[in-house]
Formats: C-alpha cells, sequence, structure tokens
C-alpha cells in the first residue's frame, strides 16, 4: 500500500506537468430555428480556426461547448450561461448573435471570473457594461457611418430610416441620421418596426408615401433582412428608384440566390465580404467551406467566430490556462493581426476591433453567381457609437 501510495506521488510529481488540462469555452448562439444558418457559420469559423491552428496550446486542450438560443432571448441566455460556468467549469464565454443575449450575460462575468468573446451582437454599448467583455465583430455605428457618405454621395438628399426596434438598429438609425446630416441630407422619417416584423408591405407603402428618395435599413440578417430586401424589390420600390441603403447585414451571401436579381447593384457597406481578396481568406474560405460543408451556406458570422478564436487562443496562452479573466483580457488590448477580413486591431481602451469598412456592390459573376463586390476600403474603422453609448 505504502509503495503504491508512494508510486502514484511520484507520478503526479513527475508527469503533472504533462498531464493536458481541458479548457473549455462555451458558445451561446442561434443553432435552430430561423437563425439557425447564423450559429452554424459560428460553428464554421470555429472549425476552421481549429483546423488550421490545432485544438491545443501548449499542453491544454480546447473544448468548445455549444448552448442553443434560437432567437433573441436575454432571460434563456443568461440562464445556459450560468449553467456554463458553473456545471460545464468553462474558462470562456462566447459566440452571442443578438444583442440582448449578450447584454444580459455582462452582469455574471466578473463573479464568474469568464471574459466574453462577442462573436457578432453589435450594439456599441455592450462593451461598456463589463471590462471582460471584447469583441470581434462590428457594431452598427461602424458599418452604418460610411453608408450616409455613399448616399449622400450618390445624389440622394431625402432619405426614410427604416430599423428592427432594438439595439442594434437605434443605433444604425442614430448612425446613418448622424452621418448623413453632417453632409447636408435629411432624414425625413424614421420608422421602427418590432423585431418580429415579417409582413413588410405596410412599410413599403409608408416608405412610397414619405416622399424621401432613398430608404436607409437595418434588421438582423436572417430571415428577416431576406424578407425585406425581396418586399423592397417585389412592392416596385426599386422599379421606381427609391435606392435601398444599408449595412452588409442585408446583402448576406447566403441569401443572395434566393434574393437573384432583387438584390443586384445594391450598395451596402461592411467589415467582411466572402469575395474579399487576400491569402488569409482564401485559407481562411478553404477551411470554412470544409467545415460547413456547403459553400453556398458561408456568411459573416463565420469571421467573427474565426477571428474570436484567435483571441481566446491568445488568452489561454497568455494565461497559461489559468482561470484569470482580466489578466486574459488585459493580454488581448492592442492586439493586432491580419484576419479574413484585413488588418485588424482590438482597440486597447473600448475592447471593440477596430478594421476596415469596404463598400460592396451585389454583382453577378462570370459563373453566374451573385456576390458582394468590395469597390471602396474605409480604412482602419473604429467604432464611432462609443461617445454615444457611454
Ligand atoms: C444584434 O442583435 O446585435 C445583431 C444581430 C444580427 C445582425 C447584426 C446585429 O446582423
Amino acid at each position: 500500500m505504502k509503495r503504491f501510495i508512494l508510486a502514484a506521488i511520484a507520478a503526479v510529481a513527475l508527469g503533472g506537468a504533462a498531464y493536458a488540462d481541458t479548457i473549455k469555452v462555451g458558445v451561446i448562439g442561434p443553432f435552430s430555428g430561423p437563425f439557425a444558418l447564423q450559429g452554424k457559420n459560428f460553428k464554421a469559423g470555429i472549425d476552421a480556426y481549429m483546423a488550421l491552428n490545432g485544438k491545443k496550446i501548449g499542453n491544454d486542450e480546447v473544448e468548445v461547448i455549444y448552448r442553443d438560443v434560437p432567437q433573441a432571448d436575454p432571460a434563456q441566455s443568461k440562464a445556459l450561461a450560468q449553467e456554463l460556468v458553473v456545471k460545464e467549469k468553462v474558462q470562456y464565454l462566447a459566440g452571442f448573435y443578438f444583442t440582448p443575449d449578450a447584454m444580459a450575460v455582462t452582469p455574471i462575468l466578473k463573479q464568474a471570473n469568464v471574459p466574453m468573446v462577442i462573436f457578432n451582437a453589435a450594439t456599441s454599448a455592450i462593451v461598456t457594461k463589463s471590462p471582460l467583455v471584447v469583441r470581434t465583430s462590428f457594431t452598427t455605428w461602424q458599418t452604418s457611418t460610411p453608408i450616409a457618405k455613399v448616399a449622400y454621395d450618390a445624389g440622394v438628399k431625402k432619405v426614410i430610416s427604416v430599423v428592427s426596434d432594438y439595439g442594434p438598429g437605434v443605433d444604425a438609425e442614430n448612425a446613418f441620421k448622424a452621418g448623413f446630416e453632417k453632409q447636408g441630407g435629411q432624414v425625413v422619417q424614421a420608422i421602427r418596426m418590432p423585431l418580429s416584423t415579417n409582413d413588410f408591405s405596410p412599410i413599403m407603402q409608408r416608405i412610397k408615401d414619405s416622399g424621401a428618395q432613398g430608404v436607409f435599413a437595418f434588421l438582423p440578417s436572417g430571415p428577416t433582412t431576406l424578407g425585406f430586401v425581396k418586399a423592397y424589390n417585389e412592392n416596385g420600390l426599386k422599379a421606381g428608384g427609391i435606392k435601398l441603403f444599408a449595412p452588409g447585414d442585408l446583402t448576406q451571401e447566403s441569401d443572395l440566390p434566393a434574393l437573384g436579381d432583387a438584390a443586384l447593384g445594391m450598395q451596402t457597406t461592411f467589415h467582411y465580404a466572402i469575395s474579399h481578396d487576400s491569402a488569409e481568406n482564401k485559407a481562411f474560405i478553404a477551411a470554412a467551406d470544409k467545415a460547413i460543408g456547403n459553400p453556398a451556406e458561408l456568411t459573416f458570422p463565420a469571421v467573427g467566430a474565426f477571428d474570436g478564436m484567435h483571441v481566446i487562443y491568445k488568452m489561454i496562452e497568455a494565461t497559461g490556462g489559468k482561470q484569470d479573466a482580466q489578466k486574459a483580457v488585459d493580454a488581448v488590448k492592442g492586439l493586432s493581426w491580419v484576419s479574413p477580413r484585413g488588418p485588424v486591431t482590438i482597440d486597447a481602451e473600448s475592447r471593440h476591433i477596430t478594421q476596415n469598412i469596404y463598400l460592396r456592390e451585389v454583382t453577378k459573376g462570370d459563373d453566374g453567381k451573385y456576390y458582394n463586390k468590395e469597390i471602396q476600403t474605409f480604412e482602419k474603422q473604429g467604432d464611432p457609437g462609443l461617445a454615444a453609448a457611454k
């Protein structure tokens, strides 16, 4: 018995450092229901990152645990985050497609000693709710500011704004208005629709009645955006010459085949296009196509997740796998790398990503496929919404 115990102690002393720890990352997103494709893209981005970079950091092995919140549901998101922290003992929380789901979890981070890496949720204020939040996606302030200049330069002076009535929609409305008025344009009316709106015909009528030359719109990507752009076409607004300006959420690549000519020529501003021409993006696309199975389903949340995993790997490296949320977050402040979207930096003060925003136009390629063609770059954009969020 004594010999056995001594042998056991020796084994721990000698081999202890060699034993791999499992570092768990809890990912919350929509993996079923109408927005399941967006969650599938989180997973594709994660899988692509792990396929290219391995699952191990030193002796530690990364394990990803998924939890499904099908639609924006802050109570469910918070309950699942608590379960991940308490029962699964995750060291990192990540994902979060919808703003309310991220907002609901920020109050538990400090006590849980867990950083949150946001792969999508795009309301500026989220990063101000806890010093443990880092974001690798975009904000609607960041993506909607440049399109205001594009609209004005296209000769449109009167615009009606239409947004989903929640965080990123209100931010988008404010960003567009600020940018457009600065140019000398006028927002003649601002409509906020419930997130659940799926019949857009009455909205299209109000747009026509407003006398505006153009419409600015934001809705969260998914069935909502597909329905809105279809309605814009089917209700004769496109044919009537009312121009549609929006951030790229409205022309995500996975929707382009279904939209067809309805979206052709539409200009949007966004942080990422599948067509982005770079070596880093080619490597990403190859791995992500493989991960998702059907390349036609690949869309922007995959790149938010891919870069989010990069940040988490850096955090694990910096903490040596030990649970220290503040140290992990401090380690990625000011971190720069070349993402599939282009050069990026985690702003040291805000912990939000600084990146290029591209003007893109929906174009039909020689192969007959529609894509977002990048035609102009707004370099190194921070988040103009942070001042408003404070
Ligand atoms: C959000 O809820 O913050 C959100 C969701 C989908 C988007 C953009 C923002 O496309």
